[in-house]
Parts: structure tokens; C-alpha cells; sequence
């Protein structure tokens, strides 16, 4: 009942040169089961909407809180969706740690998002040292608990678990602690959203590729993947676009 979706972060990777990637994405798999998001630099969000025409969803990978205003160098949730974006990932690791954002700073944007109609894709993960202290589930917890909206619903909110530690070093989680992850956020989105909860797509992101796609998306509660490094190439993203059609 849950629609995949694998997501591709390309973070500050992308000159206009890269869109080329995405015109052969969309052309090696022209109708994939599941659904396809990426979300390029804001500097691109317009001209890969204008390749993509509709066949993938495009997005951002931040928002400011506010519609408008004095805040040099931001961009807000209308323009991104004025600009062809459908989606804001929001609440990055990255964002976290670089520009200190809180909890209630990703909540704000979250809401801005989705008052602009948009999808919000809100990340959460525990660092190395709260995993190796025993604290993973109290970190989630309280992230996802202080980040989602009370609009939030399975249609304009994604949750996308990334364990600060996975992000990038091609270390990733055993599937069991995989598994014990996404069992909690979706019993506490069922706590908190009653059958609604269901509903929520539920992401694992931190160095997946195409050798180790299948066994992840085999994981129960697991309704594909943020994908950062190997969403760049569409060979890569393609593959494990296929191993989520597949799972
Ligand atoms: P990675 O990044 O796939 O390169 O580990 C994932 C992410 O940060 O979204």
C-alpha cells in the first residue's frame, strides 16, 4: 500500500552539464514502479524539472522557515516549488551539524513545506558515539518527534532514517539494526498518527548502492532509500532503482 520511492541527494555535486545524467536515467527506465525523486543544488532544480517534464519528481535539499524576507542567501519552500520542485528534504545530518540547525529549526521547515503544498523529506540518525552509548532509539525518537509536523500525514511527509556514521563512508548498519530502526519509528508514527502512521514512507539512507540495495529494501518497514554519493551517476541510481521495483 506504501509507494516506494528511492531519492537521490546530490547535495553540492552538479553543473548544468550533470543533467545529462538525468535525461539518461529517465530514458534507461522510462516506467519505474516505484517513485523517483532527486534532488540536485538549487542552482539546477529549474532545468532538471524542465528535463525531467514530469517522468521523475524533482526536489530541494533545504528551505528557509519563512515564505519571504530579509534572509540573504536562502531560498524558501515557494520557490523551490515555483522552480518545478515537488519535494524539500529537510533536517539533513549535513544541515545539522554544518548550520547547527535544531529540531525546531527542521520543524519549521517541515511546516513551511508542506503549507506550500510540498513534500517534506525529513532526515533524522544518530551519530557513532550515541550508537556506540546505547542511545540510538532515544536520539530517533526525539528527533522525529520534535522535526514532524502535526499536519504531517503519509501523503506530504517522508521520513528518511541516516545514521550520521553510514553517510558517506560506505559503513552501513547490520539489516537487523536496520530492521530494529524502522520497527520503532513505525510504531511511534502509529503512537503518535494512529492508523495514519501506517502510511508514512519510511527511507533508509548512508552508503547504499547497487551491491547492497536488495538486502536493505528486503528489510520489513523499509520503503526505499535517500541516496546521496549514488544518486549521481544513473547507472548507479538506475540500478538500485530497479532493486526497489523489485523488493
Ligand atoms: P551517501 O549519502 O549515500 O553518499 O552515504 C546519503 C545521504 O546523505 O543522503
Amino acid at each position: 500500500m506504501r509507494k516506494k520511492l528511492a531519492a537521490g541527494n546530490w547535495k553540492m555535486n552538479g553543473l548544468s552539464a550533470s543533467l545529462t545524467e538525468v535525461s539518461a536515467l529517465i530514458e534507461a527506465h522510462p516506467a519505474p514502479v516505484c517513485e523517483v525523486l532527486l534532488c540536485p543544488p538549487a542552482t539546477l532544480v529549474a532545468g532538471m524539472a524542465a528535463v525531467a517534464a514530469g517522468r521523475i519528481a524533482v526536489g530541494g535539499q533545504d528551505c528557509h522557515a519563512k515564505a519571504s524576507g530579509a534572509h540573504t542567501g536562502d531560498i524558501s519552500a515557494a520557490m523551490l516549488k515555483d522552480a518545478g520542485a515537488s519535494h524539500v528534504i529537510v533536517g539533513h545530518s549535513e544541515r545539522r551539524a554544518d548550520h547547527g540547525e535544531s529540531n525546531a529549526d527542521v520543524l519549521a521547515k517541515a511546516e513551511a513545506a508542506l503549507t506550500d503544498g510540498m513534500v517534506a523529506v525529513i532526515c533524522i540518525g544518530e551519530t557513532e558515539a550515541e550508537r556506540d552509548a546505547g542511545t540510538t532509539l532515544d536520539v530517533i525518537g526525539g528527533q522525529l518527534a520534535g522535526s514532524t509536523p502535526e499536519a504531517a500525514t503519509g501523503a506530504n511527509t517522508v521520513i528518511a532514517y541516516e545514521p550520521v556514521w553510514a553517510i558517506g563512508t560506505g559503513r552501513t548498519p547490520t539489516l537487523e539494526q536496520i530492521a530494529e530502526v524502522h520497527d520503532f519509528l513505525r510504531a511511534e508514527l502509529v503512537k503518535r498518527f494512529g492508523a495514519e502512521g501506517e502510511a508514512f514512507r519510511l527511507l533508509y539512507g548512508g552508503s547504499v548502492k547497487p551491491s547492497n540495495a536488495t538486502e536493505i529494501f528486503a528489510v520489513p518497514n523499509v520503503d526505499g532509500a535517500l541516496v546521496g554519493g549514488a544518486s549521481l551517476k544513473a547507472a548507479d541510481f538506475g540500478a538500485i532503482i530497479e532493486a526497489l521495483s523489485q523488493a
